[in-house]
């Protein structure tokens, strides 16, 4: 069912859970995160990656998700994630996206707020001033749609002169909310995108320090291979979303590499073939859902 992102977030810090969210490059995939939502009985976040809204392709899939999430039993949104290209976030809008990342993180402060503003006033230019808007402060590494083996130090775009590299410096937080209006905030707090170089090392110390100096809810990208017992913790210090795309895809190309072979020889099956890519995927998003509610 159609559902405010915002809306859906807030409710589910107020059980002490969070709403995973699952970058989606395909149906499949989206079928697969909706029936473990319908399953547990719980909201879910489908995202799509800046590059997939970026063709007429991926405006024809935003538009397929958002019948999907409509028709849904639980609440769905659909997001444009890390967006910065205002005629990609104008066409996605359009396509069915009912929240967005406004992705600024790797600007200048000013500048980052400056798009984050501009985006806001597009949006209400459009007749969409009801697009819930989520925005970054502090960089991650890593890149977002390939999986290399990232440090959070690895970071060129550090907007904290004397914190480790990409940090969110709490100390901004107060002022880019106000001056943003977003409606969540994305941090960066040692998390990356892609496969973690080593352990994951969260630092939980500079989240609580930001979860103190804002009420809006917080989002974790990069939450692939941080552990389960990591991640429980999060919606304790307000972190009411968290992002996975690298784990569920490692997960479904683990399955077409074992099975695709027997499939071709069964009659070039790629009905059955999609079928065991969806029950990948369901099971990630069913364990993450498990994972992340109270
Ligand atoms: P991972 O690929 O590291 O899970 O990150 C996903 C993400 O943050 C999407 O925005």
């Amino acid at each position: 069912m159609r559902t405010q992102l915002d809306t859906l977030v807030t409710g589910a810090l107020q059980q002490g859970s969070a709403v995973p969210a699952f970058t989606c490059y395909d149906f499949t995939t989206a079928l697969a995160v909706v029936g473990a939502a319908e399953e547990s009985g719980r909201g879910a976040i489908l995202l799509v990656a800046p590059k997939t809204a970026a063709t007429p392709n991926g405006l024809r899939l935003i538009a397929a998700l958002r019948g999907l999430a409509d028709a849904a039993s639980v609440p769905i949104a659909v997001q444009l994630d890390h967006a910065t290209d205002p005629q990609v976030i104008a066409d996605a809008v359009s396509a069915g996206a009912d929240s967005v990342l406004v992705d600024g993180s790797s600007l200048p402060y000013e500048d980052n707020i400056d798009l984050v503003r501009n985006v806001r006033a597009a949006l209400a230019g459009q007749g969409r001033g009801d697009v819930v808007i989520e925005a970054e402060l502090g960089g991650l590494a890593g890149d977002e749609d390939r999986a290399f083996g990232t440090d959070a130090a690895d970071n060129a775009g550090s907007t904290v002169a004397d914190a480790p590299a990409g940090l969110t410096d709490s100390a901004q937080v107060e002022d880019f909310v106000a001056r943003t209006g977003a409606q969540l905030l994305a941090v960066a707090v040692g998390n990356v995108h892609g496969k973690y170089k080593g352990e994951p090392r969260l630092r939980w110390d500079v989240l609580q320090d930001i979860a103190v100096r804002t009420r809006i809810p917080l989002v974790l990208h990069g939450a692939s291979g941080i552990p389960a017992e990591e991640l429980v913790k999060a919606a304790a210090m307000n972190v009411g979303k968290v992002n996975f795309n690298t784990e569920l895809r490692t997960g479904v190309l683990a399955v077409l590499e074992e099975q695709t072979t027997a499939h071709r020889a069964d009659g070039e099956n790629l009905q059955a073939l999609l079928g065991l890519w969806n029950a990948s995927a369901r099971t990630f998003a069913a364990t993450a859902l498990a994972t992340l509610s109270r």
